[in-house]
């Protein structure tokens, strides 16, 4: 989704605007753009499309010395990807950039026309930038414009504006679109919509709050509270941990991203296995205190992680369980009561819907519970208490290794609870805790299986339709093989639980009709072959995975042989994530980031 960048300084702006905006690639993004103010005069770019078109248009203008300057990836939600409607959107003197909604666009768009201004764009940014100048023909200070404009936006906002009026200034607003903030000593300020543009440019960051606002220069930052009030700058250090960013030699971070896994599954099991029970040291034993059901909220790869959640907190900790999707979940006036843990998944902690879920819990009084990828997000940050899931920067669009964290540290808390609430057997718990130190090497990328199924893949891209069918664990994990091929492929894809293909859709099968079969051999085996079965005859070509033979398939991929279904879970992850990737790049498509989608959605 959108992004942004802003920086005060002497160093070459056309560069640290540019490479910061491509930190912030990954997100998703349909047009781009920056704006440099030097000497009072702003030169402003933009271009629709990926950044390379940005630093075609940019390859002409140099600056040297001090300037000040703004940049944004913006994924259209008003108006087309369009040059006029990619930010930054300018007035006569000054130049905003912004994510999120402004609610209330429209109203103030209105009240701004009738006052003769021009609008150029369909977006609601815009406004922003009119309403300050608006103010600014009465207002004391540029400042107090600033803060006259802010009181009259309604929604969420990161805002970063640029005045002639005010020439070495950046203006900042934070209210429910994350900002930071940086500074490195060098007499310089940058502004980021994730640290991901910051990293390896400033050493130390303030991430900022709600409401908050403020003014900065190369040498000061001010800083105000929703109140007005002044608030003290408490920067933290910031990671120089670059290396993650990089492909490494893979052709796509999604191929990096799954060949990662059994690394960060590594390092989000580490420190919480003990021989017979799960540490959480970042847990309080008091937030499971007078608890008796728990409320499973996400979005996306994320809700797929929380629906096995489902499974195995009933069956392990004997807890009630429910599984929210976060966009229904907000409108429909849910009942709420105060012996429900509420858990949201994510792994950037700034999906919009399941943020906004998690306030409605915390509001209604529960007690809150965030798994999430990204230290200090805005998810983090409010819930109660927080497992970090330890996957480090996922830049493929499509989810893998977060998912994968996601389930590890599900399942681990399903163990930890299992202890808590004596649920499961001593021996029980053991067992399953040797069943999660053997993770790593089980979803270890087989280069063989790899083989097989880049071959296999041409045989998949023709047919009218994917069914991804399973059973218990394996209907959500067929749910999130059905998104993985969608999201690259861009082919329709279903996942369903196989016993419910007779119900219905079983009527489409014929042998343009895919059937990707997961048949785990310590789950509901015959009972998912009998569904499978069902198919065959019904002529579906059908792909199976499974650890064993399988006659009526037309295809088979074989698993390794495993004593658990928790570890056929794993490995059947990773053949679907792989499956999915190699029919896309068949396809030729942008592997990493597919059109129309974003890495964090922060719009509802
Ligand atoms: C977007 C991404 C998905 C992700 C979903 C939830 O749609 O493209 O991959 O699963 O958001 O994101 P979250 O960061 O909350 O897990």
């Amino acid at each position: 989704m959108c992004g942004i960048v802003g920086y005060i300084g002497n160093k070459p702006i056309k560069e640290i605007l540019i490479d910061g905006l491509r930190e912030l690639e990954y997100r998703g993004y349909d047009s781009a753009g920056i704006a440099v103010l030097q000497n009072h005069q702003f030169s402003l770019f933009k271009a629709i499309g990926k950044l390379i078109n940005l630093e075609e248009k940019t390859k002409n203008f140099e600056t040297t010395g001090f300037s000040v300057g703004i940049g944004h990836t913006r994924w259209a939600t008003h108006g087309k990807p369009t040059e006029l409607n990619a930010h930054p959107h300018v007035g006569e003197n000054s130049c905003v950039v912004h994510n999120g909604i402004i609610e209330n666009y429209q109203e103030l768009k209105n009240m701004l026309i009738q006052q003769g201004v021009k609008f150029l764009s369909q977006t609601d940014t815009e406004v922003i930038v009119h309403l300050f100048e608006y103010h600014l023909r009465t207002a004391a200070t540029p400042f107090d414009a600033f803060t006259q404009t802010l009181k009259k936006l309604k929604g969420s906002y990161a805002i970063l504006l640029v005045s002639a009026s005010a020439d070495e200034t950046i203006f900042f607003a934070k209210n429910g679109s994350p900002m930071i903030l940086g500074r490195n000593g060098e007499g310089e300020t940058l502004f980021g919509s994730s640290d991901a543009a910051l990293i390896g440019k400033c050493h130390e960051v303030i991430y900022l709050e709600d409401g908050q606002y403020g003014v900065a220069t190369a040498q000061t930052i001010a800083l105000y509270d929703q109140f007005n009030h002044a608030v003290e700058l408490r920067f933290i250090p910031l990671s120089e941990n670059k290396l993650s960013a990089q492909k490494e030699g893979f052709r796509f971070f999604m191929e990096k991203e799954v060949y990662e896994q059994s690394r960060v599954i590594s390092d989000t099991l580490m420190g919480r296995l003990g021989d017979e029970r799960i540490y959480f040291e970042e847990l309080d034993a008091t937030l499971f205190e007078g608890i008796n059901e728990i409320k499973l909220c996400a979005c996306g790869t994320s809700y797929h992680a929380a629906m096995v959640a489902s499974y195995l907190f009933e069956r392990h900790s004997k807890i009630r369980t429910s599984v929210e999707i976060a966009s229904e979940f907000r409108y429909r006036e849910p009942f709420l009561t105060h012996d429900t843990l509420f858990v949201v998944i994510s792994q950037s902690g700034e999906t919009a819907d399941t943020l906004e879920s998690l306030k409605m819990a915390k509001k209604a009084g529960l007690k809150t519970l965030v798994i999430c990828n990204v230290d200090n997000s805005s998810m983090v940050r409010l819930a109660d208490a927080s497992i970090l899931t330890r996957a480090g920067i996922e830049k493929g669009v499509a989810s893998t290794k977060a998912f994968a964290t996601q389930v590890s540290v599900l399942w681990m808390l399903s163990l930890m609870l299992a202890g808590m609430r004596k649920t499961l057997e001593t021996t029980e718990i053991k067992r399953q805790i040797h069943l999660l130190r053997t993770l790593p090497a089980t979803v270890k990328v087989d280069e063989a299986l790899h083989e097989q199924l880049r071959r296999l893949s041409k045989r998949y891209l023709n047919g009218h339709g994917f069914f991804f069918i399973g059973r218990d664990v394996f209907f959500p994990l067929a749910l999130e093989g059905a998104l993985k091929l969608k999201e690259i492929s861009y082919l329709h894809a279903e996942g369903y639980p196989s016993g419910e293909m007779k119900h219905g859709p079983i009527a489409l099968a014929d042998p343009g009709l895919y059937t990707i079969a997961l048949l785990p051999q310590h789950k509901l085996y015959d009972k998912t072959k009998s569904n499978v079965e069902e198919l065959s005859a019904r002529d579906s070509t059908i792909c199976s995975i499974s650890p064993l033979d399988f006659n009526k398939a037309d295809d088979h991929i074989r698993t390794k042989l495993s004593e658990d279904y928790m570890v056929e879970f794993f490995e059947m992850m990773v053949v679907l994530q792989l499956f999915s990737m190699e029919i896309a790049i068949r396809l030729g498509n942008d592997i990493d980031m597919p059109r129309n989608l974003a890495k964090s959605v922060t719009v509802e």
